[in-house]
């Protein structure tokens, strides 16, 4: 099962959900990796795969793109810091898929962002056959940001499980949010805590909102 964990955009908190899911499947017995497969703004270290590596346990080698401008990583090949191998990441994913149960793969930003002067994050959804998981954080603008994404990814085939990610400080929107994205989309909202915690305790808030459950495919 190959999941992918994208959101209305940056900061959304991909990493942290998805370190959460790494860490539930891994309490389980679930054999899961967790990879993200273009990461920019990075020196030598990749942080967040760094981070999804430690919460699932696990490793898995790939042509990964990495690049240290914080852009877009087509905005970073521009820009002389590399190159996408694009038919490799997808390759070295598969091949994720087929050796491990549970491969969760983290975007980078939104759902529209170039991968290079062809590809979006999208495609990868559709390349991978994945489910889709997308963040979006519960704040004022979350409406019309999801409903854009989601569009966005039912134009390549794609329907996403909508993820609700709580805010520090909710502003009155989050009041009506989930249940208006809801009549919208014509389905459930998945919600998701802010907590600050280790991978631990984030496992445990995934487990509570049935959220690896829904990654595996059954529903509750
Ligand atoms: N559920 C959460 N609980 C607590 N903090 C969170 C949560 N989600 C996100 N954050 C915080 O918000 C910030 C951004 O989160 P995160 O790194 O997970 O986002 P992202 O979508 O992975 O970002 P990027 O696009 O850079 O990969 C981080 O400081 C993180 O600690
Ligand atoms: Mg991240």
């Amino acid at each position: 099962m190959i999941v992918l964990v994208t959101a209305t955009g940056t900061d959304a908190g991909k990493t942290t959900l998805t370190r959460g899911i790494a860490r539930a499947a891994r309490r389980r017995g679930i054999d899961v990796v967790g990879i993200k497969p273009f990461e920019t703004g990075v020196a030598e270290n990749a942080v967040d795969a760094a981070a999804l590596e430690r919460a699932a346990g696990a490793v898995w080698p790939g042509p990964w793109f990495r690049a240290p401008s914080p852009v877009a990583p087509w905005a970073a090949t521009t820009m002389g810091e590399g190159a996408v191998d694009w038919d490799g990441i997808v390759h070295a994913l598969r091949a994720a898929g087929e050796r491990h149960e549970l491969v969760l793969v983290e975007g980078a930003g939104g759902v529209r962002v170039p991968v290079d002067a062809e590809r979006e994050v999208r495609d990868l959804a559709v390349a991978l056959d994945a489910r889709v998981l997308l963040v979006a954080p519960d704040v004022l603008g979350v409406l019309s940001y999801t409903l854009t994404a989601v569009d966005a990814l039912r134009a390549v085939g794609v329907s996403p499980e909508v993820v609700l990610r709580a805010a520090p400080s909710p502003d009155p929107s989050a009041a009506t949010n989930g249940a208006l994205l809801e009549k919208k989309l014509g389905r459930r909202v998945h919600r998701f805590p802010y907590l600050d915690g280790a991978d631990d305790a984030l496992a445990g808030a995934v487990e509570d909102a049935g959220l690896l459950d829904v990654c595996l495919g059954v529903s509750r």
